[in-house]
Order: structure tokens, then C-alpha cells, then sequence
């Protein structure tokens, strides 16, 4: 977890700090650091609000927010997996809000919108596909995974990391994938010969990657756009989107409901979805995730999400707290209680 204050991400990011004080907004914040960070100096700098970020993945939040509910800390949520924001929306714990900003939107992102009721809306989108790591794998004649059959061979004994699905959202939409690509029982028989494979399971989604990028480990499922950053740093990272189809998120944002700012909240949604806010990711922290505001370019070189063969991804159902409890307590269960 990083928590930064607004002074201080705006003098990290060489800003000055903005000249009137506009009050506060408590931001918890789900995508990669150097992307919140830069979230929270822009809008700082944009509106005078001075921001307060804390940065966690998207289980952990939905934990923290749901902890809080009687005493809410926390203002606005933004990114992380869609799931748990639609579980936050059903919990009561998140307010419904409609951004002028709603009609400039994908269909993808407003679909988000009807799912939580209006309390919670798309910002980006981004697809499942495998990182690996091209010397690694190269050293070990090992070729790389493009399949999702191909990850539960006995070449990759050892070979592969992914994140626990209780704390990170990617994970939790990896198993989610499956169940709708495979059904649920041979989704589960997957991920235990899977398991077998597995070296670690991390703590974040976009840890794997970063091992990848390491040379830690051959191989990571992950986000493709986390892989594509990678890549951009100058890592010998490859990645694939899986030949039999793969599964998607929609990172969004929601207001905490009962929290102190409710109106910066609602400035910082209006902000979010603006073309110029969804610039940023890719300009300052060089992330590659599809923007949910249409006049906002695809980041050049990234993954292209039209282009692949995608699950009809159930957000109704697979953002639901009770099916969410469920998938994770067999995890646990049947696959994270095992022996590697
Ligand atoms: O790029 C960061 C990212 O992969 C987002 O696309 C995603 O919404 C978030 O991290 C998920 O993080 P975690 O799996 O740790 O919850």
C-alpha cells in the first residue's frame, strides 16, 4: 500500500503546489502507483483540490471500504477491476451519480453504469492475456504460451505466476474467465493442474509482470496492457492474448458513499472521464489501458481489445458479492490450499 499526500505527489511530480486551497478529496486509488500518482498531482493541479491518495488493489479496497462503511475515509474509488465496484454499488456503500461526461462514453462503460445502478461507471478496459519473459524462455527452449491449454504443460512446471484472486481483481477476473470459457468444473480441474505450474501467487495483479519483466519467472497471467508497459520500459516481455478466447475488466470509478467530500467526489468523477484526465495514464505513466471516453486516443502500440476474441463477460453475475464469496472460498479451498 502507498499512501501520498497531495503536496507531497505534486512536489514528487515537480508541480507546484496550486495557489488557492479548494478543500480535499480522499482518493483510494487501484491502477499502478505512477499512474495514481499522477491522477492525483493533475487534478490537484486542475482544480485546487488538494488530494490525499491511497493506493491499494482492488480486493484489498472493497475490504478497506467495506471495514469503513460505518465511518467512511475514503472519498472516491478510482480504477480496479469492475467486479468489485459493482459489489461496493450493491453493498449500498458507493453513491449514484450521473457525470455530464456519461454521454461521451463507450457503450462498455455505461454498461458498467446500468450494472451498479448509476454508482459506478467505466474509465478503461483492459483484456487477460499471458506475459512471459523472451530470454527466459528462450534459455530454456521453452516456447511461449499462447494458449490457455498450453499453460498446464509439463514445460511450465515452475514457470508461472499469477496474483491470489482474494486480494487483486485480476486474478478474480482470470477465474471468472475461465468458469465462462470452460464452465465451472473444468475451470477448477484447470486451475488445480495450474496450480502445479505456479511458483507464487502474488499479492497485486500487476506483480506477476513485474517478475516477468525480472526475469524472476518465465511466464505471468496478467493484464495485457501491464504487460505492454513492460515492454515500453525496455524488458524482454512478450505477451499473447489465449487463442481460445480471453476475458476482460472495466476499471472504473465510484463515489464512497457518506464520505466527507462528496462534491469534490462528484468534480473528481466529471474530471476522470474527461478526454484530457484519460490522456494521462498513457502520457505520464506510459499505461496502456483502452480509455472509456470516445474522443480519448487508444494508446499507440497498445492492446487493442476490438481486435480479440473476448468472453461474453457476465459483469451482472460475476460482480455479484455472493457468486464473488463463492469462486473465492472454492478457491481457497480447492486450489490455494494446495501444495506447490
Ligand atoms: O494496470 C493496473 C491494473 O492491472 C488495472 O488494469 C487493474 O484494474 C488493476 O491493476 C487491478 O489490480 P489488482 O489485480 O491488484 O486488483
Amino acid at each position: 500500500m502507498l499512501v501520498i499526500g497531495g503536496l507531497a505527489a505534486a512536489m514528487m511530480a515537480g508541480v507546484s503546489a496550486p495557489a488557492a486551497a479548494q478543500g480535499t478529496l480522499n482518493l483510494y486509488c487501484s491502477v499502478q502507483v505512477e499512474w495514481c500518482q499522477a491522477v492525483a498531482t493533475n487534478f490537484q493541479r486542475d482544480t485546487g483540490i488538494r488530494v490525499n491518495m491511497t493506493q491499494k488493489g482492488s480486493g484489498e479496497t472493497l475490504a478497506q471500504i467495506r471495514a469503513e462503511a460505518q465511518n467512511p475515509k475514503g472519498d472516491v474509488w478510482f480504477g480496479g477491476t469492475g467486479d468489485p465496484h459493482l459489489i461496493v454499488a450493491e453493498e449500498g456503500l458507493s453513491e449514484a451519480y450521473q457525470s455530464p461526461r456519461n454521454k461521451e462514453l463507450q457503450d462498455w462503460a455505461l454498461k458498467q453504469y446500468e450494472a451498479a445502478k448509476g454508482r459506478s461507471v467505466g474509465v478503461y478496459s483492459g483484456a487477460v492475456g499471458f506475459g512471459y519473459n523472451k530470454e527466459l524462455l528462450g534459455k530454456k527452449k521453452i516456447a511461449a504460451p499462447a494458449c490457455w491449454a498450453d499453460l498446464v504443460k509439463p514445460e511450465y512446471k515452475g514457470e508461472i505466476q499469477v496474483a491470489n484472486p482474494n486480494s487483486s481483481g485480476t486474478a478474480y477476473v482470470i477465474i471468472a474467465t475461465l468458469v465462462q470459457l470452460m464452465g465451472e468444473e473444468k475451470a477448477f480441474d484447470y486451475l488445480k493442474s495450474l496450480n502445479a505450474n505456479v511458483n507464487a501467487y502474488a499479492r497485486s495483479g500487476t506483480g506477476p509482470i513485474k517478475a516477468v519483466a525480472r526475469g524472476e519467472t518465465g511466464v505471468s497471467l496478467s493484464f495485457m496492457q501491464d504487460a505492454a508497459t513492460e515492454v515500453t520500459a525496455g524488458f524482454p516481455v512478450g505477451y499473447n492474448a489465449p487463442c481460445e478466447g480471453t476475458g476482460y475488466e472495466i476499471g472504473s470509478v465510484s463515489i464512497i458513499k457518506g464520505g466527507r467530500n462528496t462534491d469534490n467526489a462528484k468534480k473528481f468523477v466529471d474530471w476522470a472521464l474527461s478526454p484530457e484526465a484519460q490522456k494521462i495514464g498513457y502520457e505520464v505513466a506510459k499505461q496502456y489501458h483502452m480509455p472509456s471516453n470516445k474522443s480519448a486516443p487508444l494508446p499507440p502500440g497498445g492492446p487493442d481489445l476490438t481486435k480479440m476474441k473476448l468472453v461474453n463477460y457476465d459483469f451482472n453475475k460475476y460482480g455479484q458479492a455472493s457468486e464473488r464469496k463463492r469462486l473465492l472460498e472454492r478457491w481457497d479451498r480447492e486450489i490455494g490450499s494446495l501444495p506447490r
